[in-house]
């Protein structure tokens, strides 16, 4: 208001003369502390406001109006679902050349494997068990992201997921709490620079937001966004972990998740933002609802706008993201005593403090810097792309070892994913322009001398259902089917196949078969490819199927029809480039699952580390009364940790240092592991532990250490592990984290299923 008496000659100058600059000697809490007392009861508000313009990519069906009005009156903190240098400098112009305080707007994307440059999607990451390329991966998507104007990115997605039905596996590390909590590290680390926000000002890194608090992997029945119910012994033990080490690493904000927590919605969950979050955990950054989380529950059931958003406040919840119930209802609920000005200033300074802490006061363009627009699909991120794909790669099967491909062989490239570039990006690659990934074929081709030795068909249409198909194709085209029959495809196949010496089929999901809104209650493959992989099988020839997923499959009948298989997920922009490198060995496969894979869907939730029951079924063989199913083994397909690779490797029974431990002390457990094939390669060697007795029922096997080997053909290492007591605590029946005396089993193998073990005592 008080900009329109100002002549407009002088609006730059005056502007210029009320800049909320950081004086000399200010502490953060000081100058924090001076503006919020310039800022009126509206503008404080409007900082827990985050909008999405209408334009954008959504998630939900609201998108906010008025934007620029908005912005103007100092009622927006921050935006997403803006993109380009461009764009984002016009808004943050508006914000801090037009808003009364001139107070710098956050810029928040999901940047989830990569930014234009798609990196492998989030599950076959953490297939590499690869910390430092993980956080390389966050450190390159920061680097290109603040190239192109964002400060803010909603990752690492560090959910728990058990339930392959659940399309959002595909954005997360997987089952395991020990491996998902390394991963969550790295990822924050990777973003902001460092562990804690002492790099976050560099203008080259990026503020982690780590969701989706909490729980929000374990939906009831694999269907997104679903109610959870869940005991606390197996949040704290199983589901929270992950997101504490994302705070403890210092993850600068935590956004809520859909589902609800004990009955109560998480975006209005008091217990679990503020007694587990900020009391417990020390959690000093914002927490922001994700899309709509805040309104939504009205449709849980919980009140109107007014009390919903009073209630998210009261919570601890700081920003709202797009529902806007807080800059429309707070100060109403203030008048009448509903939520107190405290609350308010609470969240409104762990907003600013953020902005403080990227640098915005200081310098509100720092990250929309024209000449660092070539950073973004530069070569060194490409190489890298090239890189983590070949490093999450999982080889499932090598008979004959027909892999790697030799030089001179012709190849039938087929399937419908074989010559694809809108899926290689993968799920949640909003930002990443599929013409620019490298399809399977291409990558072929780029090889020399391999062009003229492979002959493509399609095969097949990733499906033959267009209902299933236009539920895919709402971003754009996954899904194309094909104008010739499904007969035809085949045909042309067959031919190409019967010239060939190999057969490489590429097929799997199309990329929006999982993420957001993409669960399935059957985890098939599509039955088009069902049946082009049976007629390939039957040629006789050698078949290699190059496997595109977004979480675990049913591939039972696959794996066994196949010659080989090798899971690529979807890996990114260059795809296409690492698979054919894979397949020629230049880079010998060293992947390995971090999640099961089911037999059937009727095994879900699978996951290794169960507890035993009173009747345990004693392997797979069946027992009347005892825990098992009449018709599948209890077993997964292929279990936690499992990856071939083009060598073989051989274990050492493990031994221990001492057969016993105390409190302050520690011991090792150590095996020997040589290469015994004829490939220079990479082992991920895997520390399990059992806990014998203890006062709560413990799992049969947790993962508690592992290291990825490298070893030369016919080389041998000792791999050496360090057990202390604090890797034996858990969460006891009264949520206390502690160890229980007693004995441990110790195993070291090449995945879950490794059953020598050596005990020790914990005196
Ligand atoms: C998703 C979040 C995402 C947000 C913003 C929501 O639908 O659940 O993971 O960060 O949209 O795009």
């Amino acid at each position: 208001m008080r900009l329109i008496l100002i002549p407009k000659f002088l609006f730059f100058i005056v502007l210029v003369a009320t800049t909320p600059c950081i004086a000399q000697k200010q502490t953060k809490a000081q100058f924090i502390g001076s503006l919020m007392a310039k800022m009126t009861l509206q503008e404080k508000l409007g900082q827990l406001n985050l909008i999405i313009p209408g334009d954008a990519s959504v998630t939900g069906t609201v998108v906010s109006t008025d934007v620029e009005g908005k912005i103007k009156r100092g009622l927006v903190g921050g935006m997403f679902g803006i993109a380009g240098l461009e764009k984002i400098k016009k808004v943050q112009e508006l914000a801090v050349r037009e808003s009364r305080l001139r107070i710098p707007m956050l810029f928040g994307s999901d940047i989830i494997h990569g930014y234009k440059t798609a990196f492998p999607i989030p599950l076959a990451l953490s297939a590499s068990w690869d910390l430092a390329m993980i956080e390389k991966s966050a450190q390159m998507a920061a680097l290109e992201a603040t190239a192109d104007g964002l400060n803010w990115t909603f990752s690492p997605m560090v959910d728990i997921a058990r339930d392959p039905r659940w399309g959002r596996v595909a954005e997360g590390a997987g089952e395991d709490p020990f491996l998902g909590s390394a991963i969550a590290k790295a990822m924050v680390v990777g973003y902001q620079g460092g562990a804690g926000n002492a790099n976050l000002s560099t203008g080259k890194s990026l503020l982690s937001c780590v969701k989706h608090f909490a729980l929000y992997g374990a939906p009831e029945g694999g269907r997104d966004y679903n109610t959870v119910d869940m005991s606390r012994h197996k949040m704290y033990n199983d589901y929270f972990p992950p997101y504490k080490a994302a705070v403890d690493a210092g993850a600068g904000s935590v956004m809520t998740s859909f589902n609800d927590v004990d009955g109560v919605p998480a975006s209005g969950n008091k217990w679990l933002l503020t007694s587990v979050l900020r009391n417990q955990w020390g959690f000093k950054g914002f927490v922001v609802s994700d899309y709509t989380s805040v309104t939504e529950m009205i449709n849980h059931g919980i009140g109107d706008t007014a009390a919903v958003s009073a209630l998210s406040l009261n919570a601890g919840l700081d920003m709202d993201m797009v529902s806007e119930g807080f800059l429309n209802t707070l100060q109403k609920s203030l008048q009448s005593g509903k939520v107190s000005m405290a609350a308010i200033d609470a969240a409104c300074k762990r907003i600013l403090e953020a902005k403080y802490d990227l640098g915005l006061f200081e310098d509100p363009f720092k990250y929309l810097k024209q000449e660092r627009s070539s950073e973004v699909l530069s070569a060194d991120k490409r190489a890298f792309a090239k890189e983590a794909a070949m490093r999450s790669f999982v080889l499932l099967k090598n008979d004959n070892q027909v892999l790697p491909l030799k030089q001179g062989q012709k190849i039938a490239l087929i399937g419908p994913l074989a010559n694809d570039r809108s899926n290689m990006p993968g799920t949640w690659s909003i930002n990443a322009d599929a013409k620019q990934a490298v399809a399977v074929l291409e990558g072929f081709h780029n090889r020399p001398g391999i062009g003229s030795k492979v002959m493509y068909a399609k095969g097949a249409n990733l499906s033959d259902d267009p209902v299933f198909a236009a539920k895919i194709n709402v971003f754009g085209e996954k899904i194309s089917i094909d104008t010739r029959t499904p007969q035809a495809l085949l045909a042309e196949a067959l031919a190409v196949a019967a010239a060939s010496d190999v057969i490489v089929a590429v097929v799997g999901e199309a990329s929006e078969m999982s993420g957001e809104a993409a669960s399935r209650s059957s985890l098939d493959i599509p039955e088009s490819q069902q049946k082009l992989i049976e007629a390939l099988s039957k040629t006789g020839k050698p078949l290699v199927l190059v496997l595109m997923n977004g979480r675990p499959l049913t591939i039972a009948k696959e794996l066994n029809a196949a010659t080989a298989v090798l899971d690529v997920w979807h890996a990114g922009t260059e795809a296409g480039n690492a698979v054919a490198s894979v397949l020629y060995g230049d880079y010998n496969p060293a992947g390995k699952l971090t999640m099961s894979f089911p037999r059937n869907v009727g095994q879900i939730p699978i996951y290794y580390s169960v507890r035993n029951t009173g009747r345990p079924n004693g392997g797979d063989v069946f027992g009347k009364y005892k825990s098992n199913y009449l018709d599948v083994e209890n077993s997964p397909l292929l279990p936690f940790g499992y990856g071939l690779s083009y060598t073989s490797f051989s274990y050492t029974k493990p031994v221990l240092s001492a057969n016993s431990l105390t409190a302050n002390a520690s011991l090792t457990a150590s095996i020997t592991l040589t290469n015994t094939g004829n490939y220079d390669g990479e082992e991920v060697v895997q520390l399990y532990i059992k806990d014998d007795v203890a006062s709560i029922t413990r799992p049969l096997k947790e993962l508690k250490g592992f290291q990825k080997v490298f070893l030369k053909k016919g080389e041998s290492k000792t791999v050496i592990f360090t057990i202390d007591e604090k890797l034996l605590r858990f969460y006891n029946a009264d949520l206390k984290h502690t160890s229980e005396k007693g004995s441990f089993q110790v195993y070291i193998g090449t995945n879950a299923l490794v059953e020598n073990s050596v005990s020790f005592q914990l005196k």
